[in-house]
């Protein structure tokens, strides 16, 4: 069975089940200003679990192209990829749990004919504080499933601490099954919808020995084991709460959100743990071992920069056919960065400079029948053919300055932070070619060097938003917050590509420079003004949460300058009591602690609009004290 034939099982037998099939999204987001990319099925599917009408009904089922960002360092082992193809199904208030789980029984055992036997589940094991329950319901129906065949399984709770226990079925924690999409319900953000899940895991074997030859050899071996016995091939999540200022509340509707990785899927028929066999990649892994001149799979050594390359050449395939090109901002510096490590580690391989963008044409036929690159090839090759070529221009520059500094014998961690960070040149690099020279390079004092930078330029990126507030005064404090309602609703009027260039608040104004092309118009500044007024009138709370930086990236919190952000961030949220987000923004504070503060400052007005640079707007605006006197 191949890929195509999970595709279409999967599709047509969710079609029995009276389910629509909608088309794959694009990988960059449409009409959601919430993420860079699109990185599960159910993200374009939001609205509709929040209670939207969809227009195909309430059941609906699709194969949805994701990419996920923050996994590009984990690529290199078995089973991680950037992109990747999800399966999913919805319902919007429709079916739930018996119907779900009843119908991946069937999908699994008989439609692609896995092995009960070695199937495993895990269920929510409930958590009081957050007063949502155990699932008992889901791990009860499982194990009817495994009894309709004649198999008596078991249902254990604690496997992270006392491993299988001869059990099928498994409780774990809200870190394992629990889904939204900012993970874990501590870190959610006010309504935001998630939910308890059950998971699904498929076998290798204990036989393949996978676990007493991992560094995790001395705990016991549990499906959620990183030691990859077992593979995660989907997740059906029961969408029925959503996060409020009060704990979590049950949403209008139960939905179910069921999402499983092509990639895995197969893995799991071909019941190979490596999904960098499976014929998705099949084309693309024989051009690299002509490429190359070496066998994938035949030296441990290359695998790594094999894996690599499959998955960023793929991924930056699929990217650019959904319009993304390389840039250093956004989806475009994501792009830069697949195709430059794809760069490195076809050196690595020995692979011919020059020669990444003929992989193109393998990925193409690849896919060929599901997803038509339709008169696209040339311009996909040309992307990355030229992306590679900067790279080159770049790296040959840094070799120069290297080869000086080579001159005077060992490398001091300082000269090799200066040719990464003035020449773009990667530390990995310096390392391989001093050592080549038996140079030493002194790489905790890059490191330290590194760290002491990510210091200075946290410290100024907190100084830059004191910087621009000429004190902490209650009227500086209400401009600042009414400054964040303001970029809100600027992204609103005029899209996502608005981010704020600086600002200086004094107590008589704010001055705000944002990125635009051209004039804004007094119509477009009078619906910004409403949305600013309407917020503060609403009385909506300003709340600051601290979370992971790539959460609230993939969030699409609005921040400027993310590269110099800290890993961890403060957001501030102002969302009024009705549930209405207003703004979401990094910051370092301080604002109001609720909108009503800023009322009897009077009513907020743009007062003035202009060019500051190239591409660079400046407003002036002012809370204007009302004849009624709307103050306190
Ligand atoms: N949305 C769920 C996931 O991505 C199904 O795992």
């Amino acid at each position: 069975m191949q890929a195509k034939d999970i595709r279409s099982r999967y599709l047509d037998f969710f079609k029995k089940q009276n389910h629509a099939i909608i088309p794959s999204a694009p990988l960059v987001p449409e009409n959601d200003p919430t993420t860079l990319f699109t990185g599960s099925g159910m993200q374009p599917i939001v609205p509709y679990l929040l209670g939207e009408q969809h227009p195909f009904g309430v059941r609906i089922a699709n194969v949805q192209k994701c990419f996920r960002s923050q996994d590009i360092e984990e690529v290199g082992d078995n089973r991680h990829t950037t992109f990747f193809e999800m399966l999913g199904n919805w319902s919007f208030g429709n079916y739930f749990k018996e119907e779900q789980i009843g119908w991946m029984w069937n999908f699994l055992t008989e439609e692609i004919g896995l092995d009960p036997k070695r199937l495993y589940f895990t269920c929510f094991r409930g958590n009081e504080e957050l007063g949502i329950p155990r699932d008992t319901e889901s791990a009860e129906m499982w194990k009817m499933h495994f009894s309709s065949i004649g198999i008596d399984a078991d249902i254990a709770d604690f496997p992270e601490q006392n491993g299988m226990q001869g059990a099928r079925i498994f409780y774990y924690d809200e870190k394992k099954n629990w889904w939204s999409r900012a993970g874990i319900p501590q870190s959610m953000p006010i309504g935001e919808p998630g939910g308890p899940d059950t998971e699904m895991f498929w076998d290798f074997g204990e036989e393949l020995g996978l676990h007493e030859r991992s560094p995790w050899k001395d705990q016991p071996c549990h499906v959620n084991c990183d030691c990859g016995r077992f593979m995660e091939i989907g997740n059906n999540v029961f969408m029925e709460y959503k996060k409020t200022a009060n704990g979590f509340e049950k949403l209008s509707q139960r939905n179910v959100d069921f999402g499983g990785g092509l990639e895995r899927l197969v893995a799991a028929v071909e019941n190979d743990p490596d999904i960098f066999r499976s014929d998705l990649f099949a084309g693309l892994r024989n051009r690299i071992e002509t490429l190359s001149g070496k066998r994938y799979g035949e030296e441990s050594s290359s695998m790594y920069a094999f894996r690599i390359i499959m998955d960023h050449i793929r991924a930056s395939v699929f990217l650019i056919s959904d319009a993304v090109r390389p840039s250093n901002a956004d989806q475009g510096y994501v792009l830069r960065r697949l195709i430059r490590r794809a760069v490195r580690y076809a050196d690595v391989l020995g692979i011919q400079s020059g020669q990444l963008a003929s992989c193109v044409a393998f990925v193409v036929d690849d896919y060929a029948g599901t997803y038509e690159f339709s008169g696209q090839k040339n311009t996909i090759e040309n992307v990355i053919a030229n992306e590679e070529a900067k790279f080159r221009e770049t790296l040959a520059h840094g070799t120069k300055e290297l080869e000086k500094r080579l001159l005077d014998g060992a490398i001091s961690g300082k000269e090799a932070f200066d040719l990464f960070s003035t020449y773009g040149f990667p530390f990995e690099m310096t390392q391989e070619i001093a050592a080549e020279r038996g140079v030493s390079v002194d790489e905790k004092g890059f490191r330290d060097e590194f760290a002491r930078h990510q210091l200075l330029s946290r410290t100024a990126s907190q100084g830059k938003f004191k910087g621009g507030l000429a004190n902490h005064s209650a009227k500086v404090t209400a401009f600042h917050t009414a400054t964040h309602l303001m970029l809100a609703g600027l992204r609103q009027e005029l899209g996502n590509d608005v981010h704020q260039a600086g600002s200086n608040i004094t107590e008589e104004r704010s001055r705000f420079d944002f990125t635009y092309p051209e004039k804004v118009s007094r119509d477009v500044l009078d619906r910004v003004e409403a949305y600013v007024n309407k917020a503060i009138a609403s009385g909506a709370a300003v709340t600051v949460q601290v979370t992971e930086k790539d959460v609230a990236q993939r969030l699409g919190i609005e921040g400027s300058f993310w590269e110099k952000y800290p890993e961890k961030v403060s957001v501030y949220q102002i969302a009024s009591p009705d549930g209405t987000v207003y703004s979401r923004e990094l910051c370092g504070g301080p604002h109001v602690g609720n909108t009503l503060e800023m009322s009897s400052f009077g009513r907020f007005r743009i007062i003035k609009e202009e060019a500051s640079s190239a591409g660079v707007r400046r407003i002036k605006a002012i809370f204007e004290e009302d004849a009624s006197g709307s103050g306190v």
